[in-house]
């Protein structure tokens, strides 16, 4: 995991259903689409717009995140590299594998952040401490 580049992380989209009488979108998450098994969810909201979310790294945790509503900035690291990416579109959704830094602000009033993860909550999965995160990227 701590081989892990920047590159690992990608935008997917998600396939999406536009109704033919003007009702709206709808799409679809299955199994397909991302590369694990998803084993909790959780969502972020009613995030006021100067608040940062995240600061963190994980030892073996993937997750696929998804601006169901409005807008906020993903800043990932790798401990190397880092880019800023803008989230806010419903049917792109991020995926971030494990050891990757990942930093989160400029919530849209209302936005909601969803989270598809691959393991079950675990402190003990997180470095919350950037100069742990680097070390642990050194080894
Ligand atoms: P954290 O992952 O630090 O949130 P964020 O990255 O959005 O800033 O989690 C915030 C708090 O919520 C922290 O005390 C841990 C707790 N928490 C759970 O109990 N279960 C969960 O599934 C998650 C994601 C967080």
């Amino acid at each position: 995991m701590n081989e892990r580049s920047i590159e690992n992380v990608k935008i997917i989209s998600i396939p999406k259903i536009v109704d033919e009488k003007g009702r709206g979108k709808l799409s679809v998450i299955e199994k397909s689409i991302i590369p694990f098994e998803i084993k909790r969810v959780y969502y972020l909201y009613d995030v006021p717009s100067d608040s940062f979310r995240g600061g963190h790294a994980h030892k073996n945790l993937n997750q696929f995140m998804i601006p169901l509503s409005g807008s906020f900035e993903v800043k990932i690291d790798d401990g190397h590299n880092n880019k800023k990416i803008m989230l806010n579109k419903p049917n792109q959704g991020l995926l971030i594998p494990s050891g990757i830094w990942r930093e989160m602000d400029n919530f849209s009033a209302g936005s909601v952040c969803l989270v598809l993860a691959s393991e079950v909550f675990d402190e003990s999965d997180y470095f919350r401490d950037y100069n742990s995160f680097l070390e642990y990227k050194k080894k």
